[in-house]
């Protein structure tokens, strides 16, 4: 019997990382298409120093940490290096490839990314090189014919982006220049607004699996993801599962979610480059029980199949495609078919359906359990002043029965 343990690197989280544990164990031992069974354990990881050459004891690790703590990162590039151990996801494609990379690559794969421009840092750079440097070869630049260049509205972000931090709406001159002065030491895109987007699609991608989610990034957080069936056309249903996949697949990244606004038709990438994509129950609701049995899925799928880690991006394939002249729709379909060999998606659903068919209902069942329950009343409490516990739980526990409804349905 073969054993496989999967690492935790955790953060503050407590929800998503209990759920998973408790549907792995409850999946208890899977038999492999060739017959073997393997017993597949989670730990959650502690910080500790260690030795380059010491043998990890993990067969794949799920990763919330490298992208603000190198400690741990750098342990996971000695882990995949050495030991070819499994990560969602890799810092190696997640440090060097943040969103400005993903901006480009998507440009040249021809994706509609809005106009972009990275300006300047506003503030000198803190090193003793910088006053020559660029005293000598910084072009002086008028920020104003730039920014009527790329159009008004338009918003100021990081290059490397994330939750949010430094991001603002730019609607003419005088908050231009209010926020490239408040940028200070962060390197900033202008980036041209989806003005008046008809739908911010959120897709949350999962090895293979892509759940594109209707979301209302001015709702409070507990109301941006709304529980919609039909707010995509077939068709941009499809384009918006592709981009996602498209991304993951190029960068190699497993566990990302990827924001996209459409307008007219057109499906408008604005960011997907996110190393630690928000899983909490409280923000994904109805979705969470679908997020963590593609997690348990995939992780399993990894493990017990061996599957071979790949540390570098190989943009070759992609760019043959991009560089072709071909319509856009097209495009799109080779590169979902590259996507699909990247994930070996059909090898993977033959797997889920032989080795794992129980985990559909086992989640089903655990999300109507006890359990599940406790798990959403001790997050309210969690997170949320006494006086909202109530009014949270309700809003909450409706929500997760109502996708049990659904999925007993599905299920039949
Ligand atoms: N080009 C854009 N057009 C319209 N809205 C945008 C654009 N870029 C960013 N936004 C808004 O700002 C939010 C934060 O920007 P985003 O690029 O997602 O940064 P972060 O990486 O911090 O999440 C987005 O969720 C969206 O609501
Ligand atoms: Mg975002």
């Amino acid at each position: 019997m073969a054993e496989h343990l999967i690492g935790l690197l955790l953060g503050a989280e407590e929800d998503w990382p209990r759920a998973f544990e408790e549907l792995v164990r409850r999946a208890g031992p899977v038999t492999a298409p060739d017959g073997s069974t393997h017993v597949v354990r989670t730990e959650r990881l502690a910080i500790a120093p260690f030795n380059l050459r010491e043998k990890p004891r993990t067969d794949l690790v799920i990763d919330r940490l490298a992208h603000w703590y190198y400690h741990p990162r750098e342990w996971l590039k000695k882990v995949a290096l050495m030991d070819d151990v499994y990560l969602l996801n890799s810092p190696f494609t997640f440090q060097s490839m943040e969103k400005h990379s993903a901006y480009c690559a998507m440009m040249r794969l021809g994706m509609h990314v809005p106009e972009t421009v990275l300006v300047p840092y506003k503030n000198p750079v803190d090193n003793v090189r910088w006053a020559y440097t660029s005293a000598k070869y910084n072009q002086s630049f008028d920020l104003d014919t730039i920014a009527s260049d790329v159009g008004y509205p338009m918003f100021m972000k990081p290059f490397d982006g994330g939750a949010w931090r430094g991001v603002s709406m730019i609607r003419n001159e005088a908050d231009l220049h209010r926020s490239y002065d408040e940028s200070g030491e962060m390197l900033m895109h202008l980036q041209k607004a989806v003005d008046g987007f008809e739908v911010f699609a959120r897709a949350l991608t999962i090895g293979p699996e892509t759940m594109v989610m209707k979301f209302r990034p001015d709702e409070p957080m507990h109301d941006r993801y709304e529980v919609a069936y039909d707010f995509l056309t077939p068709q941009m249903g499809q384009e918006t599962r592709t981009i996602a996949q498209t991304v993951n697949a190029f960068f190699r990244w497993e566990f990302n979610s990827c924001e996209m606004l459409i307008k007219d038709g057109v499906a408008y990438p604005i960011d997907y480059a996110n190393a630690c994509p928000d899983v909490a129950i409280t923000s994904l609701h109805y979705y969470f029980p679908w997020a963590m049995k593609s997690l348990v899925k995939w992780s399993i799928f990894c493990c017990v199949t061996g599957r071979s880690a790949q540390t570098q991006v190989n943009t070759a394939p992609w760019f043959q495609i991009a560089d072709r002249d071909m319509d856009y729709q097209a495009k799109l379909q080779a590169y979902q078919r590259l996507s699909d060999q990247y994930f070996d998606t059909a090898r993977y659903r033959e797997f889920v359906e032989t080795s794992l068919p129980h985990v559909d209902e086992l989640v089903l069942d655990w999300v109507l359990s006890d359990d599940f329950d406790n798990l959403l009343v001790d997050t309210v409490k969690a997170t949320y002043p006494e006086h909202e516990h109530e009014r949270f739980l309700a809003h909450f526990r409706g929500l997760t029965g109502l996708w049990a409804k659904d999925e007993a349905l599905v299920l039949g």
